[in-house]
């Protein structure tokens, strides 16, 4: 069995050490993959986004089954363009990845089918969108309605700062076409919980719950990121509280794609907050999570790739999702400066212990070194019996990561401890 892995983050190459417990698996492709994930896969230079070259590559290659984990190329129609040649996926088509893709898509499925969120209106006129601001209390959110990277969520405190926020989207283009609609959406406040999920379309199996540390500093200051760090179980998301989700949101929304004529298959990722009055949906993404698959897909401890397959084949109520009682803790190793400017080029080291708990993401092999290449360099996980053992063992692994200029939170776990 050949896979062929789209992406080249922590993410997939968590992805990747998962798929490589399965005997049957050979060869993994990882488009473009990264330098850190030699030796477990072939590096494949091009362009997650360039989907011509992706199809171009599969119809030349012993390509078996694809693996499509970042949002651009799921938004672009990455999966229907490998389906076009028969080569099945793991993922969303495009018409199905909308749900991450378009914000003003996913506000108004919630509103529809009754799926609990923030109350929100969608604006493509600046004028009226102007207007609805003056018209609320703040504090007011306001996205763009397209991908930005995670960039287009302003938590504006005042009504000016929603004014412009909406003026610079609108008129001033800060991010693009992707700001000409903007959603402006009440603030909502309570623990965050990220739930990814499998699902085929019909059926819709959890994973174990996680926390994602959005902020550069400790303390949850600065500017948001990708995410500094993951810890899984959320220990805000109890038993009833999962209930309530499946019933109110999970299922929901898995049958609400179903009636619009757009089955989601592939990971559902469910961004949650538990405010006072149960929980809403922040946002959907059609994708697992980064650095959340770092912590979840280690504690998974069924075989990753029949359950991705039976995502694909419609088999997922048949197939056993199984995780372990463990808790993981991920701390993202960065360089001095992200999520703005920071230098790179610096050389990686690592023990052979946390080497093998580590995830690569912003590194390059240059003439047999491995040198830093982005913002977010690894994912160290640690699993434990319990949570505080899995953090501090997480941190202690993560020190054996060294290289000029390296940055991490030291407080990842601080607030889901709180909660214990
Ligand atoms: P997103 O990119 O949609 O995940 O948003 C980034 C972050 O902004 C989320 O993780 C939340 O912390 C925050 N956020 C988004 N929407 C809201 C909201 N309606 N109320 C409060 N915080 C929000
Ligand atoms: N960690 C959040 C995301 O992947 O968007």
């Amino acid at each position: 069995m050949n896979i062929l892995v789209v992406g080249s983050g922590g993410r997939e190459h968590a992805v990747i050490r998962s798929l490589r417990k399965n005997p049957q698996v050979q060869e993994i492709y990882a488009v473009p993959g990264n330098g850190g994930m030699a030796g477990e896969a072939t590096c494949v230079p091009v362009s997650a986004t360039d989907l011509d070259a992706i199809v171009a590559f599969a119809k030349s290659h012993p390509v078996d089954y694809a693996v499509v984990t970042p949002d651009d190329p799921l938004v672009l129609g990455c999966v229907d363009r490998l389906n076009e040649i028969g080569v099945p996926c793991f993922g969303p088509k495009a018409n199905a990845a909308i749900i991450e893709g378009s914000k003003a898509f996913s506000k108004d499925l919630m509103k529809k089918y009754n799926i609990p969120t923030a109350r929100y209106e969608t604006f493509s006129n600046l004028q009226a969108a102007k207007d609805y601001v003056k018209s609320q209390p703040a504090p007011l959110v306001v996205k763009a309605d397209g991908l930005a990277l995670g960039k287009g969520v302003l938590i504006c405190e005042t009504t000016q700062q929603a004014l412009d926020a909406v003026t610079d989207m609108m008129a001033n283009a800060k991010f693009g076409a992707s700001g000409s609609t903007v959603v402006i959406e009440e603030f909502l406040e309570g623990p965050e919980v990220s739930v990814l999920s499998f699902t085929d379309g019909k059926t819709v199996k959890p994973m174990v719950s996680s926390m994602d540390h959005k902020r550069a500093m400790d303390n949850d200051q600065g500017l948001n990121t990708g995410g500094m760090g993951t810890i899984a179980p959320n220990p805000y998301y109890t038993e009833a509280i999962a209930k309530q989700c499946m019933d109110e949101i999970f299922l929901p929304t898995i049958r609400a794609m179903e009636a619009e004529g757009r089955p989601f298959t592939g990971c559902l990722y469910f961004g949650l907050m538990l405010t006072k009055d149960g929980p809403k949906v922040i946002e959907y993404n059609c994708r697992f999570g980064d650095p959340e698959t770092q912590v979840v897909l280690p504690l998974l401890e069924s075989d990753l790739l029949t359950i991705m397959q039976a995502t694909t084949q419609g088999t997922l109520a048949e197939t056993e999702v199984k995780f372990s009682q463990k808790s993981a803790c991920c701390v993202v190793t960065a360089s001095q400066g992200y999520p703005l400017a920071y230098e790179k080029g610096f050389e990686i080291t690592m023990s052979e212990e946390a080497s093998a708990h580590t995830f690569v993401a912003g590194a390059k092999l240059s003439e047999g070194k491995l040198l830093t290449s982005g913002g977010r360099v690894t994912g160290t996980t640690a699993l434990a019996d319990t949570l505080p053992q899995a953090i501090q063992e997480a941190y202690r692994l993560a020190e054996e990561v060294r290289f000029e200029n390296a940055y991490r939170r030291s407080d990842i776990g601080k607030r889901a401890l709180e909660a214990l």
